[in-house]
């Protein structure tokens, strides 16, 4: 928990409420074929915090993953500044964002660092332009 804050990137007790939200908004998903339960709180740059996870259905390619559930929830309230995404899986032992939420952070949301979080409480962190260094763009 305290290695969130350890790296500079949160004040010691946000980090504990951003874990917190997380493991609340893992209760969640809706995630019955897969059977993978994904959390996202995306913190931003004014302290405001929005949790996602992920929703699947029936017809497979419209699953909607849970940091781009949190994105759309912040961006839809007007929020414009972003610092941190926590991710969460305790299934996955070291989840990434699939590279559909990369390409889509990389344009709303392209200096957070990506900080994940598996079942042992591990943390790993990643300036998203480290996970997609060249994201698609028309302009070259
Ligand atoms: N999933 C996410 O929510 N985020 C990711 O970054 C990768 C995958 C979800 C989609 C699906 O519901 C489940 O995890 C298994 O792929």
């Amino acid at each position: 928990m305290v290695r969130i804050s350890s790296r500079n990137i949160l004040p010691k007790k946000r980090a504990k409420e951003l874990i917190r939200r997380a493991k609340r908004a893992l209760k969640h998903a809706y995630a019955p074929y897969s059977e993978i339960r994904v959390a996202a709180v995306l913190y931003c740059a004014n302290g405001h915090m929005y949790t996602g996870c992920n929703i699947e259905n029936v017809s497979y390619s419209l699953t909607m993953c849970a940091e781009r559930v949190a994105l759309f929830k912040a961006l839809s309230d007007g929020e414009k500044s972003f610092r941190v995404l926590l991710l969460y899986s305790p299934q996955i032992d070291s989840i990434v964002p699939c590279g559909a939420c990369l390409q889509v952070y990389s344009e709303l949301a392209p200096d957070i660092v990506v900080v994940t979080m598996n079942g042992r409480n591990e943390f790993r962190f990643y300036p998203l332009k480290t996970l997609l260094p060249k994201p698609f763009s028309v302009s070259g």
